[in-house]
């Protein structure tokens, strides 16, 4: 039968801070692909199922266009400039190209020794300050953060105020206003910064790429995608992580007793959060798919997280299982958007979990497990608010 869902759910099951929402579980129970309303009223299509999510992805018959997004009443206007995630080849190629050089696995390899630094002084300023601490202020946010900034060149005396309008506008938490507000700044601030880089080139990214022919609306727009795709999932990824950890204490002692598992131990743990939790595509034409017709100018909503989960391609799925040898996750998408960004992802995870774990060996949650607060569903990437820790000094 067609399982339909009406609308997208707002909360996690209570205490399941780590599994899909109940309703996008039960609505691949019926199959890999449901009917579903859009919250602006139009009909489209939710995929939960591994297989299915990975064709369409790979399907360029499918469009990641925002103005092609079929979801709403009012006409979506085009991604501005530069903000490529939501484009289509060749024009979305035109922006990526100049950039994969610059994230490649030996250049990431090369960035290790700086996440090693930058995540040690977090770790000495929490030590320092003694126990308890929340983990996301403290660790968390702060480890992505810098190395987005040093990445785009973004001063040091900027830093602060920059992470806290970025924040603003992508936590889910504030008011629309006070959301657009923070928006408005960071697309000020990066115009600025890249008049700046133009002017006077340093040694990052952003400098490097004044030297393509790309305008500085088209800079502002890369420098934008970048902040926006690269610092929140970190964060979110080594938070919830590590809550993740603390709640499957055998795992975490199975990491702490073996640091060769630590390259698996960080896929394992992004395909069991799936942080960046579903993008949407719309079909160009129709499309046969899993036994349905996709009609053309239907978007559907793709569920990574609860692909990732899906029995059929990882056996027992909700486990967190560090030893799992099933890789191919889609925690970083597939196709022509696969995450530009995951080589350095990873190069933050490989060296922060460790050594947080070597530097607290007694850490754990300050609070009761059922008080962590999670962000709430609309937020685009979930995670938790704060991670109350503490540890024996
Ligand atoms: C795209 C996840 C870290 C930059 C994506 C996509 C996912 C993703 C799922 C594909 C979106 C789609 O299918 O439409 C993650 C996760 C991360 C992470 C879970 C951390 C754990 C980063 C970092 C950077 C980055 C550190 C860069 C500094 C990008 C960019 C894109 C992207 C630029 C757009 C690629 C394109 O459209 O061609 N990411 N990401 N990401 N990510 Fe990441």
């Amino acid at each position: 039968s067609l399982h339909t869902v009406t609308t997208l759910p707002t909360a996690r099951q209570p205490g399941c801070p780590f599994d899909p929402p109940a309703e996008l579980i039960d609505a691949h129970r019926h199959g890999p692909i449901s009917r579903y309303t859009h919250p602006g009223g139009k009909p489209g299509w939710l995929i939960t199922g591994y297989d299915l999510v990975r064709s369409v992805l790979a399907d360029p018959r499918f469009s990641a266009r925002k103005e092609l997004l079929n979801v709403v009443d009012f006409e979506v206007p085009p991604a501005p400039p530069g903000e490529f995630l939501l484009m289509d080849d060749p024009q979305h190629g035109r922006y990526r190209k100049p950039l994969v050089g610059k994230f490649t696995v030996r250049r990431m390899r090369q960035l290790t020794e700086r996440v090693e630094q930058i995540t040690a002084n977090c770790l000495d300023a929490m030590e320092k300050a003694g126990p308890p601490a929340d983990l996301v202020t403290a660790f968390a946010k702060p480890i992505p953060a810098i190395i987005i900034c040093e990445l785009l060149g973004v001063p040091y005396e900027d830093r602060g105020s920059f992470q806290e309008q970025v924040e603003s506008f992508l936590s889910g938490e504030k008011s629309d206003e006070e959301q657009i507000a923070a928006y408005t700044e960071t697309q000020h601030y990066l115009a600025e910064l890249v008049a700046t880089k133009r002017a006077n080139p340093t040694d990052d990214v952003l400098s490097d790429l004044t030297d393509s022919d790309l305008n500085d609306e088209e800079l502002k727009g890369i420098a934008l995608i970048l902040l926006a795709a690269g610092f929140d999932t970190t964060a979110n990824t080594l938070a919830l992580g590590t809550f993740a950890l603390l709640q499957n204490p055998d795992q975490l002692a199975a990491l702490r007793a073996d640091p060769s598992l630590t390259d698996r131990a960080v896929e394992e743990l992004l395909r069991y959060l799936s942080v960046a939790k579903s993008f949407m595509r719309t079909a160009l034409v129709d499309v046969e798919l899993g036994g349905r017709t996709i009609e053309a100018g239907t978007t559907v909503v793709l569920s990574y997280n609860t692909a990732n989960r899906d029995p059929e391609r990882f056996p027992d799925p909700h486990t967190l299982d560090l030893r799992r040898q099933d890789g191919g996750h889609l925690a970083f998408g597939h196709g022509v958007h696969q995450c530009l960004g995951q080589q350095l992802a990873r190069v933050e995870m490989r060296v922060a979990f460790p050594a947080l774990l070597n530097r607290f060996p007694t850490l754990r949650l300050a609070v009761p497990a059922e008080a962590v607060a999670l962000r709430p569903e609309a937020a685009d990437i979930h995670g938790v608010k704060s991670l109350p820790v503490t540890w024996d000094v």
